[in-house]
């Protein structure tokens, strides 16, 4: 990929050495380890593929001059002969592990301070530490090759979603903003004083107009954005494997997806155990009368690290109450209605106790007790996506100025539709065995909501705030 006769034409991977056993290579990388015998210094070096030893024999001046004053973390260039250990010397289960490089000539690139802690050693560093210095965190093996599996999982949802005939499509970021229960981000308008966007809770709302433009499946690696208290298995931003697919019904996307699951777990994660196949399926009453919550963790043997215990969850309630005492929807108020519940949602009023009876034809996949994904087959007619406002309380103005554009939408042949929404952090958490999503994501937030590298969020120049006409009240 580099360019003829750059300084880096000849550059061969660390994952390359073993076809180069006997010829002189260069390569380029970090200083993992360096280990100085006095007579004979040997090296660690490390790059994107791993690690290789090295050794700078006696008969070396020069080299063994450098390498006197390489530390830790510098960055080299090493030329060297690719040898084959000595048998006794082989460490069959390590990369590399068959082979050494022996130095001709080594030269410093670029210094490095000491690290501000021990980063390939970190799982007793208090966090903030980790995060402040996440670039140097993301070097050590845990979280790097986090970041490496979760491409690779990502890679696989998008081929099989294209596979399968979806497409991908971007939706907007800066939104009018999205019913998905929690408390949005706002961006102020700098053209349209006294007027924001919401950043999207999920592509929710634009998934389903894409059906009605007639794409029939869509997917999308959405961002998603909410302002909620954190958790372990929460950042404000975070990642889906959003789908929407048109004539479908729960049955066909349920299906699809349990064999997305089963193939994703056989092609990268071979050595960990389906507890059961098909996935059990549980109803949300039962799942709450049995186990006393909406997403049961049903492992044989919950210290196993590589038993994955899927199961669905389905016929959630439709409408909840808050803690206020007003009702919400449970999911999202573009969920349809259990075909048992129909007729008791066609004749019911707003504030009407039996709303909380009603269920929707939606779905959660859970896994190891947390919720992986939720979705629902979609309502697709004006009149009745307008109940379901009315239901909620809202004056005909309310739903007009907030979903207007839906509710008119609806009435261009939009054909019935469904999708789902598997969050791609909490599956890569689970698969790599971490405790929390922040070890999966490159650059995450911590609990507070703080990126403690760049230090956001920050206070802005009053000329900017300006600008924007706002004003900011200091408590
Ligand atoms: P829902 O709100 O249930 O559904 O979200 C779907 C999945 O997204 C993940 N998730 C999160 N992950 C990390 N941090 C968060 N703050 C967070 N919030 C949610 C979870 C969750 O199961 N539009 C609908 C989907 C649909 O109906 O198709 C939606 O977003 O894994």
């Amino acid at each position: 990929m580099s360019q003829p006769n750059s300084l880096y034409t000849n550059r061969i991977f660390t994952g390359q050495l073993s076809n180069h056993i006997g010829e002189e290579v260069e390569i380029f990388g970090w200083i993992h380890v360096r280990r100085d015998q006095g007579k004979m210094i040997f090296f660690e070096i490390r790059d994107k593929d791993g690690l290789v030893q090295a050794v700078v024999l006696p008969n070396k001046t020069e080299a063994l001059e450098t390498a006197k004053k390489i530390r830790d973390e510098f960055v080299v260039k090493i030329k060297g002969l690719v040898n084959k250990r000595p048998d006794r010397n082989v460490q069959a289960d390590i990369f590399n592990g068959d082979i050494e490089l022996e130095v001709n000539e080594i030269e410093i690139i670029n210094e490095s301070q000491t690290m501000p802690y021990d980063i390939h050693n970190s799982k007793e560093v208090n966090e903030e530490v980790r995060l402040k210095y996440r670039y140097l965190d993301l070097r050590g093996k845990r979280v790097h090759d986090n970041i490496i599996m979760r491409d690779k999982v990502i890679t696989f949802f998008r081929k099989y979603m294209h596979d399968s005939g979806f497409i991908e499509i971007e939706t907007p970021v800066l939104m009018k903003g999205t019913p998905e229960g929690s408390r949005e981000f706002l961006v102020p308008s700098r053209l349209h004083h006294g007027t924001f966007y919401a950043l999207p809770q999920s592509p929710q709302q634009f998934k389903q107009l894409l059906m009605v433009s007639g794409f029939e499946r869509y997917f999308q690696i959405a961002r998603c954005m909410r302002d909620e208290d954190q958790r372990g298995d929460r950042q404000p931003e975070f990642t889906q494997l959003d789908f929407e697919m048109s004539f479908i019904d729960q049955e066909t996307i349920l299906e699809y997806t349990e064999k997305m699951f089963i193939d994703l777990v056989s092609k990268l994660y071979p050595h960990k155990k389906i507890s059961a196949i098909p996935f059990p399926r549980i109803s949300y009453a039962e799942s709450m009368e049995k186990y006393g919550n909406d997403k049961p963790d049903l492992r044989v043997d919950k210290t196993n690290p590589d038993e994955l215990a899927f199961c669905w969850v389905v016929d959630f309630p439709m409408y909840e109450k808050m803690k206020d005492g007003s009702i919400s929807t449970a999911h999202h108020p573009f969920c349809s209605t259990h075909p048992d519940d129909e007729e008791l949602f066609m004749n019911s009023k707003a504030g009407d106790e039996d709303l909380l009876k009603i269920r929707a034809n939606s779905y959660d996949l859970v896994l190891n007790g947390y919720e992986l994904s939720s979705g629902s087959i979609r309502i697709h007619k004006k009149e009745v996506q307008n109940k379901v406002f009315e239901l909620l309380g809202m004056t005909a103005e309310q739903i007009q100025n907030k979903f207007g554009h839906m509710l008119e939408a609806f009435t261009f042949g939009c054909p019935p539709h469904g999708g789902f929404a598997p969050g791609i952090d909490r599956v890569v958490m689970l698969l790599q065995n971490e405790p929390n999503i922040r070890e999966v994501i490159a650059f995450p937030k911590t609990g507070e909501a703080r990126d403690l590298m760049t230090n956001a969020p920050a206070a802005m120049p009053d000329e900017q705030i300006k600008e924007l006409g706002i004003k900011v009240i200091k408590e």
